[in-house]
């Protein structure tokens, strides 16, 4: 019986870490059905990889893709660099469960997933789900439930601690939302509608992942002076509650803390004794969330990524605009709020001691509805394979891909993912070692990547030749 589809003469990065090796790849029911010399087997359909690399699919390990994978199926800022699954759900924000409807104006930063609101549809988060597979996207996902969506949803005051009446209706949505097919909750205990949570509320919340084998995510209380409380914070969530936890997009940030990842490190492996933790990190020394003057202050410049008011300056430095408009930042921020921004608050020597640490994985944290958007959204993968691999040399291709594949996998309980050989889905990125790189820029960043040839989910190829194909196979992902 013929294959459905022949990948011949490709270099094989299998996503284990490996080193790589010369095969063919037959696919069949949308899963790697073979790895080797398949010289005299036969296809429906053939993709010649000569001089090209077959990895896994890029699992993108930290994304705010909940509500794109709706309104722009294609998915094409990810797929168009390699990825097949993204998490999504992360830093408190999600687009569901709302049993309240969503007040307005959207709590910041819950409206990076949309300022106007009315996306924020599905009661329960069964519906959300059921959604997604109705109209699938091009990419395969995996759910988080935010913890600050719970609080908007839940609570009178999301400047007090939940009351024990809130902590039990957060705690049922929780329940619910792992029952509907959700892998973990997130935390953005930094941000305003969950400064407020003590650990203790955090902990009591999340009780339903303990039973039913959920994972804890959190963009941290502090990723500045008291980034090793923060630490130590996120550890006690996981120890009490019996489960892997996840230090979201790992940094440390402001001019004082240049260079604490040489503390902060250390101190996570110390801690991967005893309990499960997992990180990612976005390959840039620029973070980007929503506009604030407070995080201004640690920034050498902050450039506006959206504003609702003043939408003609996306794109702009927010000093520039401020001498435009004739007044100080500070005014400035309050006239372009809600508004997005990037901020140039880390050091290049961190990011790369960070990325190049064992256990990180490769997240985007890309925010796909921002008028002018951060690089990282289009840019992250090819960026990390080919600048931070090849160029500067700062691990092995084969590590490149583990740290985006199958280590990602692995950490997130995605079973038959991230390694590339048979009985494993079929997602499948073939690209050019030589040429990969973002193409996406801090000047121009709605830029698809250089270098991939093609990329399969399920068997069935989404990006071919420089752009999408129209289909959209991907799956909602439990944890195995
Ligand atoms: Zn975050
Ligand atoms: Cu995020």
């Amino acid at each position: 019986m013929p294959f459905d589809l022949l990948i011949r003469n490709a270099t094989v990065v299998d996503g284990t870490g490996a080193p790589r090796f010369g095969a063919d790849i037959g696919v069949r029911g949308g899963r790697v059905e073979a790895v080797g010399a398949l010289a005299k087997e036969e296809a429906d359909a053939e993709i010649d990889a000569s001089g090209l690399v077959a990895a896994p699919g890029f699992i993108d390990a930290h994304t705010h893709d909940d509500r794109l994978m709706l309104s722009a199926p294609d998915m094409a800022p990810k797929v168009s660099q390699g990825v097949t699954t993204v998490i999504a759900g992360n830093c408190g924000v999600s687009l569901a469960p709302a049993p309240r409807g969503m007040p307005r104006p959207v709590t910041p930063p819950i409206d990076l997933l949309d300022v106007e609101g009315g996306w924020f549809r599905f009661r329960t988060f069964a519906d959300y789900v059921a959604a997604l597979r109705e109209q699938p996207a091009a990419t395969n996902c995996a759910l988080l439930v935010g913890h600050s969506m719970l609080r908007v949803q839940t609570m009178a005051d999301l400047e007090q601690p939940a009351s024990p009446a809130e902590i039990a209706q957060m705690r049922a949505l929780v329940d619910e939302a792992l029952e509907a097919g959700a892998i973990g909750v997130s935390t953005g205990l930094y941000y305003e509608p969950a400064r407020a949570a003590p650990t203790e509320e955090v902990i009591e919340v999340c009780r339903p992942l303990s039973a039913r084998r959920g994972l804890y995510c959190t963009h941290m209380r502090d990723e500045g002076d008291r980034v090793m409380e923060a630490l130590e914070e996120t550890f006690r969530i996981g120890r009490e509650l019996g489960v892997p936890v996840v230090v979201s997009h790992h940094k440390v940030v402001g001019t004082p803390n240049y260079g604490r990842s040489a503390e902060t490190l250390p101190l996570i492996e110390r801690a991967m004794r005893s309990q499960r933790i997992g990180l990612d990190c976005y390959p840039y020394c620029a973070s980007s969330t929503i506009l604030t003057f407070d995080r201004t202050l640690t920034s050498a410049k902050t450039l506006v990524t959206w504003s609702q008011q003043h939408p003609e300056f996306s794109g702009m430095d927010l000093t520039a605009i401020a001498q435009q408009m004739g007044v100080g930042v500070r005014e400035a921020v309050e006239r372009l709020v809600p508004a997005g921004a990037i901020y140039f608050s880390m050091d290049e020597k961190d990011v790369q001691r960070i990325l190049g640490f064992e256990h990180t994985m490769i997240g985007s944290d890309g925010l796909p509805h921002d008028a002018a958007p951060h690089p990282r959204l289009w840019g992250t993968f090819p960026r990390v394979l080919g600048h931070y691999a090849r160029d500067a040399n700062l691990f092995s291709l084969e590590t490149a891909v583990h740290k985006m594949t199958g280590l990602t996998a692995r950490t997130f309980g995605l079973a038959d993912r991230g390694v590339l050989k048979p009985g494993y889905a079929a997602d499948i990125t073939l690209f050019d070692a030589g040429t990969i790189d973002a193409a996406a820029t801090f000047e121009n960043s709605i830029q698809p990547a250089r270098g991939i040839a093609a990329v399969l989910v399920n068997g069935t190829p989404v990006w071919r030749d420089g752009r999408s194909t129209g289909e959209r196979p991907g799956k909602v992902l439990r944890r195995g």
